[in-house]
């Protein structure tokens, strides 16, 4: 496994990261082998996307217990309604969702807390004095967060929270299936000369990349912009979809989701792949 710098942080980071999200409804023993077997594979990156009791206590226990090793991102900006992560951008229960993180991991702080999912209509309020910026910096200021992020699936969103000088780390989708999205080279041309960590979300296209021989249709938040239906290739792999992400220099993970230890044996199998078994660019044709 690589390690990266993550923008100006200091952080290494594993070049592959953990994203939770698909492992929301994975029973204890899914949850605690895929987090397990990363650790012991170099992962070293994770991310805890939602504040809901049930997800975060299948996580507590490998989380606890090498603590010192990782580098955990933690998200303001969803809550728990009955079980389930609901959007929700009121500061007081942004504060309380935080805090249960923290409490029910077992940890008195994350590296980096990152503003989640910051569509263009709210960029504003999110900045603007008592937002959500302000509660970060909050956290921030009493040593419960080491650095900011922001998440989002628009690029000129994420190129004004670079500007702002407000985040040490962005967290974008990027893909073979937005190899084509407009403002996506500029983007990592603002977050090399802003020296930001780019956090890339998606290799898979949350999973659709992979369907193959299936018609499928890619949404607007998968592709961070872009809606259209493709034809998957039958040969496409993970290892090609990573390949394809990690070639980018301003990328400093890559943030895949796993739903069990087989998904990330098989993606972890481009770190022995020869270089051929990699080539990705059959499929730049057809995106
Ligand atoms: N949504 C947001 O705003 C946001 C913001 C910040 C961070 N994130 C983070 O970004 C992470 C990455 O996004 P993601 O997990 O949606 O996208 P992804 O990595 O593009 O896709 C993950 C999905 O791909 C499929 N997959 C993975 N390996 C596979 C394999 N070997 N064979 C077949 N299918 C495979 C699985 O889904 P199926 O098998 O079910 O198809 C898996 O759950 C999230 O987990 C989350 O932590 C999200």
């Amino acid at each position: 496994m690589n390690f990266k710098e993550l923008g100006r942080t200091g952080l290494k980071v594993s070049e592959i990261g953990i994203g939770t999200e698909h492992l929301f409804d994975q029973t204890k023993d899914v949850v605690e082998s895929v987090i397990l077997s990363a650790i012991e594979n170099g992962i070293n990156y994770f991310d805890v996307l939602f504040s809901v009791q049930h997800y975060l206590e299948k996580l507590a226990l490998p989380f606890k217990k090498y603590r010192d090793q990782l580098i955990i991102t933690g998200h303001l900006g969803t809550t728990e309604s009955q079980g389930k992560a609901k959007r929700n951008r009121s500061i007081k229960e942004s504060r309380k969702a935080f805090l249960r993180i923290l409490s029910v991991l077992k940890i008195d702080y994350v590296d980096i807390l990152n503003i989640q999912y910051v569509k263009a209509n709210e960029f504003e309020k999110v900045m603007n004095p008592k937002g959500l910026l302000d509660l970060a910096i909050s956290f921030q200021d009493e040593g419960k967060a080491r650095y900011l992020g922001l998440s989002t699936h628009d690029t000129s969103v994420a190129k004004q929270a670079i500007k702002s000088g407000k985040f040490n780390m962005i967290m974008f989708p990027i893909n073979l299936a937005n190899h084509g999205l407009m403002g996506r080279d500029e983007l990592l041309t603002v977050c090399s000369k802003n020296k930001i960590g780019l956090v890339a979300i998606k290799p898979f296209a949350g999973g659709k990349l992979l369907k193959r021989n299936q018609t499928t249709q890619f949404a607007k938040y998968q592709t961070g912009g872009l809606s259209f239906k493709k034809k998957i290739p039958p040969d496409i792999t993970p290892s090609q979809c990573i390949y394809y992400v990690k070639s980018f220099p301003e990328v400093s993970v890559v943030l895949m989701g796993v739903k069990n230890v087989e998904e990330l044996n098989e993606n972890l199998g481009y770190l022995t792949m020869q270089e051929s078994e990699l080539d990705y660019s059959p499929f730049i044709k057809i995106f």
